[in-house]
């Protein structure tokens, strides 16, 4: 399995600290922002990772990260994402990378305590489709929500007004390849992007979308109320421990 990290988007949420740096590039405690996401696959065993970017600090992801020699890794992929697409457009560069293989995506912004290692293994066995990792939240209302029924995901609303459970789609997800059509068939959303709540969707129309529960503290940072929470988590407990 492949890996592929977005870590495009003008973080316009953490406006003005964005106008000098890319979102991902922010302290989250002791370390850029973009390394938890990166440990998190290199910590679950993948390897072949690719990372997506953009906007005008797109080189300073080079500078910090070179050729992944820091977090164990020999070589990394990088992509540029032109212009404002949404984070299903920015997934759409790494269909040459895939090659065809089963990719793990994590939103640059994810910040998990675990390990994602279990999740892997059984989208592995799962053998195609696609897979979420879903986190009991108590603002379900900023994130993607699943609505529930006897164990299945029924469909998932984009932050919904009034959320179908008190459970966040975290961004982790799981993908075959047949993931770059479903985006080439999307349409830009009312934000005027493309979603990835519409391809997940779309998974759940064949029939092919399973979940399981994050363990572990989750939190995105991609606000200053989230982000403050991400270093404060990290600062006490540490992220991305290795299940022995
Ligand atoms: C994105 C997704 C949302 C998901 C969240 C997880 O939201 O659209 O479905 O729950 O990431 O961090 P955004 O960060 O773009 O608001």
């Amino acid at each position: 399995m492949k890996g592929v990290i977005l870590a495009g988007g003008l973080g316009s949420r953490l406006s003005p600290c964005t106008l000098v740096t890319n979102k991902h590039l922010l302290p989250v405690y002791d370390r850029p922002m973009i390394y938890y996401p990166l440990m998190a696959l290199v910590n679950a065993g993948i390897r072949d990772i690719l990372i997506v970017t953009g906007g005008h600090f797109a080189g300073d992801f080079l500078k910090l990260l070179g050729n992944g020699k820091e977090v164990g890794l020999e070589h990394l992929n990088y992509s540029y994402q032109e212009g404002e697409g949404g984070i299903a457009d920015a997934l759409s560069l790494a269909e040459y990378f895939a090659g065809g293989e089963p990719i793990c995506v994590v939103l640059g912004d994810n910040i998990i305590e675990g390990n994602i290692v279990g999740a892997v293994k059984d989208f592995a066995d799962q053998g195609g489709g696609a897979k979420i990792l879903l986190k009991q939240v108590e603002d379900a209302e900023r994130f993607g929500v699943p609505e529930l029924s006897d164990g299945k995901v029924v469909r998932i609303i984009e932050k919904p007004k009034d959320p179908p459970s008190n459970f966040a789609v975290t961004g982790i997800y799981f993908y075959d390849s047949q993931v770059f059509d479903m985006i080439r068939g999307l349409s830009p959303s009312a934000r005027g992007e493309l979603e990835i709540t519409d391809v997940n969707n779309m998974y759940i129309e064949k029939n092919q979308l399973t979940y399981s529960e994050l363990e572990g503290w989750w939190t995105d940072a991609g606000t200053f109320n989230s982000l403050l929470r991400a270093s404060n988590l990290v600062a006490k407990t540490g992220a991305n421990k290795l299940s022995l």
